[in-house]
């Protein structure tokens, strides 16, 4: 869902995408997928444990046997989308298909199992973020003692290596790949650390060789994905492949291959990284910095690791190793004991960094979490909102000053397909990571096209394409 001042903010992350691919003559699973990349990377392999063991993948939850949602719980609005849906799910399987199982996987698994299995009775199988290699054996278990069937323990070692994902919802020019999961950084605010465990990475061949692959089956841009993705070190093999390390070795593997990553902590942003950005030219001119807030104390509150001034400095070295660097955060509004003073730091701060892009939410109270247990979460609703609305509409207008700054620049545009508002467009990001829409002529998804920028809005770039590369 996008705001009013099309930006992404909250329930962005929160869409439901669904499997797109069918098979006949099968077991047929339907999954569905809430959250963050990361939760659509992991369905990526539960597609993949699953057609391995003979399932086929199905669309429409009609023709399902097994009906498997993948959760998030990161604010608590995303947990009751999911709840409401397993409400409409499981009155589906008692009215219409009572052989169907009901399945949640992911980050709301742990936490609620006892709730959704024993109190509500909602679902058949609870499945968390490590023990996606357990299912085929869970839903035998559920089909054959008609019993729910549960696997929530969390491991300090799983990163799925050897699995190839099945890319069933990909537009076959941009994928996910997982390199590492977990956090241990223990932000007060966040459950990540307690709904998908401990930091581990992935090793550093499977990583390439997953790449690879990719680029052989025609795919041009890749996301490295992890929960704090620029944390990655290969320790478990002994080569010391750190971050930068490893987007370096992939951008070797392609010129031709783009490459992005998402989420990054800025503590863990170095000068090595940054050098990697402005070095070679396949790693995208484009850093995700989610600061969270513009004052020190909150930070510290927050338990961020930096203050607004570190942060502020970070910000300049990467301008100045990485000229023209495109900057996008992630920022909470009224998180515990915020006053009207540090939420103005906020608004300073992002005046001064001037973002491209903002991801912006409204504090959500975690279970568990540092913040639960030893804050008030004491800013009252409607004080969250408007301070939310303040920082919303002061990105909309540095995001529109931004675009408009792009006017009579050119870019290289990746094509990703048709824009969604007509079929004479196509659309595509620029290294920048901003979207760009422009006429169709005959340009297919997957080309790199030069194009010339020519209006905007605050959110998309309207260009004028100047040939194919
Ligand atoms: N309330 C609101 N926003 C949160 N985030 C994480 N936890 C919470 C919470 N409890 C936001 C942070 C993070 C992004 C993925 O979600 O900004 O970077
Ligand atoms: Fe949550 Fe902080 Fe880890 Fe991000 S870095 S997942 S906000 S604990």
């Amino acid at each position: 869902m996008q705001s009013s001042f099309d930006i992404p903010v909250l329930d962005d992350l929160d869409a439901p995408k669904q499997v797109s691919a069918t098979t006949f003559g099968k077991k047929m699973v339907y999954l569905e997928t809430y959250g963050c990349q990361m939760n659509v990377s992991d369905s990526e392999i539960v597609a993949s444990v699953l057609t391995k063991d003979g399932y086929g993948l199905t669309h429409n939850v009609e023709e399902a046997d097994i009906v498997l949602i993948n959760t998030c719980a990161i604010r608590e609005n995303a947990e009751q989308k999911v709840r409401r849906r397993l409400v409409e799910l499981r009155s589906h399987k008692t009215h219409i298909n009572p052989d169907m199982k009901l399945g949640v996987l992911g980050c709301m698994a742990e936490r609620l199992r006892e709730k959704l299995l024993d109190q509500e009775k909602l679902v058949d199988i609870v499945v968390g973020p490590d023990a996606y290699r357990d299912l085929p054996n869970l839903l035998n278990q559920a089909t054959d003692t008609g019993q729910a069937a549960v696997n929530v323990q969390l491991s300090k070692e799983e990163t799925y290596e050897d699995i190839s994902p099945v890319r069933y919802a990909t537009n076959g020019v941009s994928s996910f790949v997982s390199i590492m999961r977990g956090c241990d950084n223990m932000c007060s605010f966040c459950v990540v650390p307690f709904t998908r465990g401990r930091e581990r990475s992935r090793p550093v061949e499977s990583i390439l060789d997953e790449c690879k692959t990719l680029v052989e089956t025609g795919f041009k841009e890749v996301t490295v994905l992890g929960q704090n993705v620029n944390s990655y070190r290969d320790e478990k093999q002994g080569s010391g492949v750190d971050f930068a390390e490893l987007l370096y070795r992939i951008s070797q593997i392609s010129p031709e291959l783009r490459i992005r990553y998402s989420t990054s902590h800025p503590k863990d942003c170095s000068d090595a990284l940054l050098h990697v950005h402005a070095e070679q030219a396949n790693v995208c001119n484009y850093i995700h910095l989610p600061v969270q807030h513009g004052n020190t104390d909150m930070l510290q509150r927050m338990k961020r690791t930096y203050s607004r001034d570190q942060y502020l400095d970070l910000v300049e070295r990467a301008r100045k190793i990485v000229p023209g660097v495109s900057l996008s955060t992630d920022i909470i509004a009224g998180f515990c004991n915020e006053t009207e003073e540090e939420h103005l730091d906020t608004l300073s701060l992002m005046a001064q960094v001037r973002y491209d892009h903002a991801y912006m939410f409204m504090y959500s109270e975690r279970p568990d979490t540092y913040a639960a247990r030893k804050f008030e979460d004491n800013v009252p609703e409607h004080v969250k909102k408007r301070r939310l609305q303040d920082i919303i509409q002061q990105q909309s207008g540095i995001s529109l000053e931004s675009n408009k700054a792009e006017i009579g620049r050119e870019h290289i545009v990746l094509v990703e397909g048709e824009s969604r508002r007509s079929d004479q467009q196509m659309s595509g990001r620029t290294d920048t990571n901003k979207m760009a829409v422009f006429d169709r002529l005959d340009f297919v998804k997957g080309e790199y096209v030069k194009v010339l920028v020519t209006d905007c809005t605050s959110a998309t770039l309207l260009a004028k394409p100047l040939g194919r590369l």
